[in-house]
């Protein structure tokens, strides 16, 4: 479904991706564990537009897809929950479920609103407040809804349980397992590296912007150079 090739992506004269190739099949989870700093929103925001690489490639369904605007690649089907969640605080929880629809022009929109809300009825109780009002789980709840809303083939999950407290790590991972179940296809970064290997069918280590390895995800969790520099020993 998605194949990069090579891709290096430069900022000015700092080099954050080198060289990397991954590939993610129809129905997959893969997921990127990586430290701090390794490269893993780099690549997400390449793959969604917001970068360009220097070289390398990036197909989707078959398609070259770097160099087209970041609209047009919500329009092929990939959309991104940003790291941070990057919601609009200052808007409705409705108004900011509304803008992850904005491309489409079909008339299922209430109905996905209605889904969106059937998964996290925190969002439904929440729909008219302001989002600035949510609680760090419930603007993840909304961050990848708003992100569901645009109906992404591929969803691109960037350190969805950053900050979270366990027991919602718990629940937001278990969504990501369901939205997979319903067909959406999903590359997970996250430094959260246990949680990220157990949902995985197969993920890659990206080190200072290189990938150094890659397997399923029960291999990688008992991987011995994973369990030491990412699972605590
Ligand atoms: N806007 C930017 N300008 C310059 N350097 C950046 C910028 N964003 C990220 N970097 C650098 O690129 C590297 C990879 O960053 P990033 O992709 O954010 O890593 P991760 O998401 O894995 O923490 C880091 O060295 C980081 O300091
Ligand atoms: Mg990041």
């Amino acid at each position: 479904m998605l194949s990069i090739s090579n891709l290096s992506v430069f900022y000015g004269a700092i080099q954050a991706l080198e060289d990397a190739s991954l590939t993610v099949e129809q129905g997959e989870i893969v997921s990127i564990i990586g430290s701090n700093g390794a490269g893993k929103s780099t690549l997400l925001r390449t793959i969604s537009g917001l970068l360009r690489p220097r070289k390398g490639s990036i197909e989707f369904e078959g398609e070259r897809i770097d160099g087209l605007t970041a609209d047009k690649i919500v329009a092929k089907g990939i959309s991104q929950s940003p790291e941070g969640r990057r919601i609009f605080t200052n808007m409705s929880v409705n108004e900011n479920l509304l803008i992850g629809a904005y491309l489409r022009h079909d008339g299922n929109i209430d109905s996905d609103m209605n889904a969106a809300m059937d998964r996290f009825p925190r969002l439904r109780e929440r729909i008219k407040q302001n989002a600035g009002t949510l609680s760090g789980g419930e603007q993840q709840m909304l961050a990848m809804s708003r992100a569901m809303m645009s109906r992404p083939r591929l969803l691109l999950l960037d350190e969805p349980s950053m900050g979270l407290a366990p027991n919602l790590v718990t629940e937001i991972f278990s969504i990501i397992t369901d939205l997979n179940k319903d067909g959406t296809t999903i590359l997970l970064v996250e430094q959260n590296a246990h949680r990220a290997l157990e949902i995985a069918n197969r993920a890659y280590v990206l080190e200072t912007g290189k990938i150094v390895l890659s397997d399923t995800g029960p291999a990688l969790l008992n991987n011995p150079k994973v369990k030491e520099a990412y699972l605590g020993g």
